[in-house]
């Protein structure tokens, strides 16, 4: 695991990220650099895992420091130890018809994919909206859905009239980063929501004067749809199952094991 910086959220996404992994017994190794530290530091470090043989999946905390090109940095990665599945190989067989499995999938879409799963909804054929297009999230995310054939409309900044185009899907991922953005009126009754965002909300009468929301307005989205995940507790948890998933995957494949 390695993080960039002292930014509070990374570092607590992290630290969470490293408890799971202690507590299903997977050796973790700490790499923590500074905030002003360089790209070829940065990219030692990732040298150093990449030749160990004690690790099988690497892990860069993203945001990196502005100054740091993330896509050099996760180019470097090998790509049998890309736990995030953010590698160009295999986001490229992701989007793929007929490519290779990928070896690793990004975490938070994984995760997204799975909860949808376990709703019952079958996902072929219904019409599912993705508010973000990250390569985190919204990107990958809406990969997934379409190679289960879902017919996926990707929303963004510059999207005309979102709650029209909201309003027509079965299935709603909100990946923006906006606090309560999706409001229920958008929503079509009995559609799946699944919330990514998480924001910072004040609420002066908290202890920390603030509260964690997400992407969506969850207590009117709630009356609306058949399932909504909530915020925090939803969709965070499945991002670090997935990366202990992604983990024992690489692992095994090292060993040359099937996933
Ligand atoms: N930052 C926000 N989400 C993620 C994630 O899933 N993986 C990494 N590496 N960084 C992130």
């Amino acid at each position: 695991v390695v993080l960039v910086g002292a930014r509070l959220d990374s570092a607590t996404y992290v630290r969470m990220k490293k408890r799971a992994a202690a507590e299903v017994g997977l050796h973790s190794v700490d790499v923590a650099l500074a905030a002003d530290a360089t790209q070829r530091e940065l990219l030692a470090e990732i040298e150093r895992l990449n030749a160990d043989a004690s690790v099988h999946a690497i892990l860069v905390q993203l945001p990196l420091p502005k100054h740091i090109d993330e896509s050099a940095v996760l180019g470097a990665i090998r790509v049998e130890k890309d736990a995030d599945g953010f590698s160009a190989l295999n986001i490229g067989n992701l989007c793929l018809r007929g490519g290779d499995a990928p070896l690793a999938l990004p975490c938070t879409p994984a995760g997204c994919v799975e909860l949808i799963r376990r709703t019952g909804t079958a996902v072929a054929g219904k019409d599912a909206v993705v508010i973000g297009r990250s390569n985190i999230v919204g990107m990958p995310v809406a990969a997934l859905l379409q190679a289960m054939d879902a017919t996926v409309t990707v929303c963004h900044s510059r999207t005309v009239d979102m709650p029209r185009v909201v309003a027509r899907a079965d299935i709603v991922v909100a990946a923006i980063g906006r606090a309560e953005f999706v409001k229920a009126e958008w929503l079509k009754p009995g559609c799946v929501v699944i919330d990514v965002g998480i924001n910072r909300k004040d609420a002066p009468e908290r202890k920390a004067g603030y509260k964690l929301v997400g992407d969506v307005d969850y207590e009117g989205a709630a009356r609306v749809a058949s399932a909504i995940t909530p915020v925090p507790g939803g969709v965070g948890p499945m991002t670090i199952a997935m990366l202990l998933f992604n983990t024992v995957n690489l692992a095994r494949h090292a060993r040359g094991l099937p996933p």
